[in-house]
């Protein structure tokens, strides 16, 4: 796991920015995995931008979001579909239905948690995933108690990533769904590269589980610890309770430039 502290969302922005651009520069049809929440949306403007400048195109790539309500109308503006594409696939040249995102509308949800798995994999497995981290230390949404090795599959939302979230429906917590479609964590382990975002102090002691605790179902993103190439981007309020910020920041300033993200 690489830590990388920064100032702010623009610095974030603009690394995770790099990430995305040099695996489409260099590789056109990857295969992306995408993230709602505040988290990314610094990555997302920069990607934009950097599209607008002409610099990189989505044409060819492919797109799989990580969660999903279950039960929300195809129109409510907070599904996650119609989330993603507000915030950044409709913003760039993605091509039509390359982007897909779980079912939260199915009748059997059971299996359009493994026909998710199964598009996923025959698109090849996604190269780059992006990651927020919930306060209660979920990633998608595998809560806390989550099976290390779960599938995409339904998952009960607690009642602090409710409250979390509230606010994106006017405040108004009998209107956020119950019930979620999620990649399990299985499902996310298997990306090749994973790109996890986390800022303010709300998010401190999820990350301090996240990279200093015990592998644990409790703190559900702490199974990131057994993935061969995760980085996480940090800015100092989200970075206030790791022990070892010093030996991070002197690890990330030494850097061979020939290692790249
Ligand atoms: C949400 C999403 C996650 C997201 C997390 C943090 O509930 N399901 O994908 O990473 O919670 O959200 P935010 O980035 O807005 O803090």
């Amino acid at each position: 796991m690489e830590i990388v502290i920064l100032p702010n969302s623009q610095e974030i922005g603009r690394l995770g920015g790099g990430v995305f651009a040099d695996l489409v520069t260099a590789k056109p049809d990857a295969v992306l995995g995408l993230a709602t929440g505040s988290s990314p949306l610094a990555i997302y403007d920069n990607l934009v931008a950097r599209h607008q400048a002409g610099e990189v195109s989505f044409a060819q790539a492919r797109a799989f979001t990580l969660d999903e309500y279950v039960g929300l109308p195809a129109d409510h503006p907070e599904r996650y579909r119609s989330v993603i594409e507000k915030d950044f696939t409709g913003r760039v040249d993605f091509a039509p239905d390359s982007v897909q995102g779980p079912n939260g509308l199915a009748e059997d949800l059971r299996a359009a948690g493994a026909e998710y798995d199964a598009a996923i994999a025959a698109a090849g497995g996604v190269d780059l995933q992006i990651l927020g981290i919930g306060t209660d230390g979920h990633i998608g949404f595998n809560e806390p108690g989550s099976s290390l090795a779960s599938r995409t599959r339904i998952k009960t939302l607690t009642h602090q990533t409710r409250l979390d979230n509230a606010r994106f429906f006017d405040n108004d917590l009998d209107a956020v769904p119950v019930h979620c479609l999620t990649q399990g964590l299985g499902t996310i382990m298997e990306a090749r590269h994973i790109l996890l975002v986390a800022t303010g102090q709300g998010k401190a002691e999820a990350v301090h589980h996240l990279v200093e605790g015990a592998v644990s179902a409790m703190w559900p993103g702490t199974i990131l610890q057994h993935h061969p190439h995760v980085t996480v981007l940090l800015d100092e309020a989200a970075a206030s309770r790791l022990q070892l910020a010093a030996y991070y920041r002197q690890t990330y300033a030494s850097k061979p430039a020939w290692q790249g993200l």
